[in-house]
């Protein structure tokens, strides 16, 4: 199996290698070589940092308890934040952060959420198990957090449930410079300077929680609302629009055609699920190989919803000037059970971490449209970053993947040829590895490598065109199990170690550990 990591003009060099697919015996421990060929000669568009970013939703204990102790807590933190949760966040130099939803969003009052604490509302979350929201975490304390940790803020607005006025009237709080009344409120809430507000999404999946909207209705709705997000920030404002789920193209369409003059970007939501079955989806952990395979070719699925995407915007826009930005991606499993059912809680395992992996990669291969992604989410929920639980934290390994990848942030994307062969179960054939390659600012050349099949090492043997490579030096992310996993009883079953696969005959050969990630700086 061949994959080309390249734009459509290095087509015709592609055809000059050929698919390798072999069948391996079972039990082996070793596999026929993977050939992997970098183009430094031959750069690539910008891997926007935007694409590491993340999404933080009032749901379940994403926000309170994960983000949020208040000031007042026993858990150690700095004006109600949890000082391990911003060392940890800080490691991961976090782009982004979309914030109040989801769902949520087209729920939530902003006007709630602002002022003394003690005086807030308490309104009921209906969207995630009717539990009391306190209003405790609204926006100064959001954009002060995002501002603390150097993340752009990216603040999606209520459509369905809010007015054009109280859209408008948000971002002029948040964003004016003015003696306006709504300027003067942020004044006396503590924030004398305009926050910067990079980005704001007008409504979140219109066509569901969102409104349940057709998209020939959205489209209008769209054109309404941005037309009253005044642009008061000093640095602007890219106005987002609710895009499409999965294969849902018509949706693209319609919003494209009425409405891509005025914005943007356009979202795209995508869930990898195991079984592809939403009434029963698989465990996060305690899987077989099935589900490895599974949720693995469902993670890739993602490349051929962006493809499709991105054609269908080309015809709109064929000089891309509207992004897609992917602001909910990643596993979605059963419930565990106990006291977080319902509020989608999971585990995170090696298997979160190579669909991390893979999806980054994807998201890089299209960095010319996509740019701007939000793992879903950051914290105890879905595919989280990190896990809490009272005053303990536990880092994921899909944390580990973001802290591995952070060298691709802003870096200018490298075409890499990968000759494989096929990791194989059942019906299901991929790729065994998958890789990308970037140049960062300084002029270093990074690698990230997959290995998707969990019993055989991969041999890669490793060609720089452009550029003269003598040493390698990074880290790997593997363990025995596949879902290997850190729990607060044990959180450090997995984490990166130096990556010591790296030799030399004539040419760079790397030894990639069976399941696992690798990120390495070529020298
Ligand atoms: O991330 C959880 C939910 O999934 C979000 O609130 C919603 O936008 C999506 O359906």
């Amino acid at each position: 199996m061949s994959r080309l990591n390249a734009p459509a003009t290095l087509a015709a060099w592609a055809l000059v290698f050929c698919a390798v697919t072999v069948a391996v015996p079972a039990g082996a421990a070793s596999r026929e070589a993977v050939a992997l060929t970098v183009r430094a000669d031959a750069p690539g568009p910008t891997i926007d940092r935007h694409i590491f970013g993340q999404f933080a939703e009032h749901l379940g204990r994403g926000i309170y308890g994960g983000v949020w102790v208040g000031p007042g807590s026993s858990i150690p933190n700095t004006d109600g934040y949890r000082n391990d949760v911003l060392a940890a966040l800080e490691a991961l130099h976090v782009p982004v952060i979309r914030w109040p939803g989801g769902c949520f969003a087209d729920d939530y009052h902003w006007r709630d959420g602002i002022g003394p604490r003690a005086q807030r509302p308490a309104r009921i979350n209906t969207n995630w198990g009717g539990v009391v929201e306190p209003n405790a975490f609204g926006t100064n304390e959001f954009l002060d957090f995002a501002e603390r940790i150097g993340a752009d803020a990216y603040v999606t607005g209520n459509v369905g449930s809010g007015t054009p006025h109280e859209m408008a009237d948000w971002v002029e709080y948040m964003t004016s410079g003015s003696p306006s009344t709504l300027a003067q409120l942020r004044r006396a809430n503590g924030r004398e300077r305009p926050w910067s507000v990079p980005f704001f999404g007008i409504g979140n999946e219109a066509w569901g929680c969102g409104g349940n909207m057709r998209p020939e209705y959205y489209a209008d709705l769209f054109r309404r609302y941005a037309t009253f997000v005044r642009d008061h920030a000093p640095k602007g404002i890219k106005l987002v629009a609710s895009g499409p789920h999965d294969d849902d193209y018509h949706w693209a369409d319609v919003v494209m055609a009425r409405a891509g003059d005025q914005m943007d970007a356009l979202s795209l939501h995508y869930y990898t699920i195991p079984t592809g079955n939403w009434k029963h989806k698989g465990a996060a952990t305690g899987f077989g190989e099935d589900q490895w395979a599974s949720t693995l070719q469902a993670a890739e699925r993602i490349n051929e919803y962006i493809t499709r995407d991105s054609a269908i915007m080309d015809r709109y826009d064929p000089q891309k000037r509207v992004a897609l930005y992917v602001d909910e991606w990643g596993t979605w499993y059963d419930p565990a059970p106990g006291p977080d059912r319902g509020v989608l809680y999971q585990q995170n395992s090696l298997r979160d971490a190579l669909v991390a992996a893979i999806s980054l990669n994807i998201f890089e291969r299209h960095a010319d449209r996509v740019r701007m992604a939000n793992i879903a989410q950051m914290i105890n929920v879905l595919q989280a970053m990190i896990l809490t639980r009272q005053d303990k934290m536990v880092l994921t390994p899909t944390y580990y993947v973001f802290r591995m990848y952070v060298p691709f942030q802003g870096a200018t994307e490298l075409p890499v040829r990968v000759d494989t062969p096929s990791y194989r179960y059942g019906a299901i054939a991929l790729p065994a590895v998958d890789a990308t390659a970037a140049r960062d600012t300084a002029g270093t050349i990074h690698l990230a490598l997959v290995n998707l099949d969990p019993h055989h090492e991969a041999t890669i043997s490793v060609r720089i065109d452009g550029a003269s490579v003598h040493s390698a030096a990074g880290e790997v992310l593997t363990a025995d199990a596949m879902d290997a996993h850190n729990s607060f009883a044990h959180p450090h079953a997995i984490g990166p170690a130096p990556f010591r696969g790296v030799s030399r005959s004539g040419r760079l050969v790397f030894r990639l550990p069976a399941k696992s990630v690798a990120v390495v700086a070529l020298h």
